[in-house]
């Protein structure tokens, strides 16, 4: 026998040296939920180990993240239903709890980078990303919405907007926008291949979020689908997308795979919320090893070709990875 594939395993070492995909705490986004008080720190029950923070208590989380070596996070609110109606006010309102966060985030941490929601469905009675009218999400009519969205999370300092709608045509509204408004530095990464999946459940009930009537095929792409995918991702890439984003991660790895190799802009996956919970739980249960199943997890996400993940896995990964 002249081929030996075992040789290159036979030590830890040696598996290390020869190892193709690596993955490096700078390319993880920890998601961080929001909640107007203080002293709040509400574990979200379907994702243990999550919490609902009020700002003060999430600086602090923050902090103790940086010295873990995390630079990334993305920053969703979780709003009081009273303060929610049609056209999703509050979301760019000047008092807005989630506003003032962005900025005092930013002013405490000015070296991370601080990452947006950009769709209705927190600050909405409908609970839909889109504008409702008559049971239909009205594309048009949501992108002045999104953009006065955007564009007060630029004024509050956020270094980078993620529209996570669907919307069609809003990177390049958004773009536009911004850029008028003096924004030319903030970046763009874009939900461009988001599909309508059941596994953001444990994010809405993180948020309360979920829609009041009907689903999210209209405007979230349908699972059986890839070339679509490739679709958006040009449309995006025109648009102005600095980032193009998959989501959910692990059962759309074809999906990463398909856009890494047909765009030259960075690709990011979301190991998404009921990804996450999955494991948790299996892992509560007895089922799986936490530790070692998690890291697969994030290595397949990298290896079929995700160069930014975001992830509720980047804290455990980076102790795990510090110790
Ligand atoms: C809302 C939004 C969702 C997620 C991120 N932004 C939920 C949805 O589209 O219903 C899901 C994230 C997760 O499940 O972790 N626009």
């Amino acid at each position: 026998m002249l081929e030996r594939p075992r040789r290159n395993r036979k030590s830890s070492a040696i598996r290390d040296m020869v190892r193709e995909t690596r993955l490096d705490i700078a390319q993880l986004v920890y998601p961080l939920f929001l909640v107007d008080g203080i002293g709040i720190k509400d574990e979200v029950v379907s994702m243990p180990g999550n919490y609902r923070w009020s700002l003060e208590l999430m600086l602090k989380e923050i902090e103790a993240c940086i010295q873990l070596g995390i630079k990334q996070y993305i920053l969703f609110p979780a709003v009081d239903d009273g303060l929610k109606d049609s056209v999703a006010s509050y979301s760019y309102a000047a008092d807005n709890f989630y506003l003032n966060a962005i900025h005092k985030i930013k002013t405490t941490f000015p070296h991370i980078t601080l990452i947006s929601d950009v769709a209705m469905d927190p600050y909405s009675s409908d609970g839909h990303d889109g504008f409702v009218d008559n049971g239909k999400i009205i594309n048009d009519t949501t992108l002045p919405i999104l953009s006065k969205m955007a564009i007060a999370q630029a004024q509050a300092g956020i270094d980078m907007i993620g529209p996570s709608d669907m919307m069609d045509g809003r990177v390049g509204y958004l773009r536009e926008e911004l850029d008028e408004a003096g924004f030319e530095e903030t970046s763009i990464m874009s939900y461009t291949a988001k599909y309508a999946s059941a596994f953001y459940g444990p994010f809405r009930d993180a948020l309360d979020s979920a829609p009041k009537s009907g689903d999210k095929k209209t405007y979230q792409m349908d699972p059986a689908n890839k070339m679509e995918a490739l679709r958006e991702a040009e449309l995006d890439g025109v648009e102005g997308a600095d980032i193009l984003m998959v989501k959910p991660a692990t059962l759309y790895l074809d999906v990463i795979h398909l856009l890494k190799q047909n765009s030259d802009l960075p690709i990011a996956a979301y190991n998404v919320s009921g990804e996450c919970s999955m494991l948790m739980a299996a892992a509560e249960k007895g089922y799986l090893n936490y530790e070692a199943a998690m890291q697969e997890m994030l290595l397949s996400i990298a290896r079929a070709g995700a160069d930014v993940i975001l992830t509720y896995f980047a804290k455990d990964y980076a102790k795990l990875m510090k110790g």
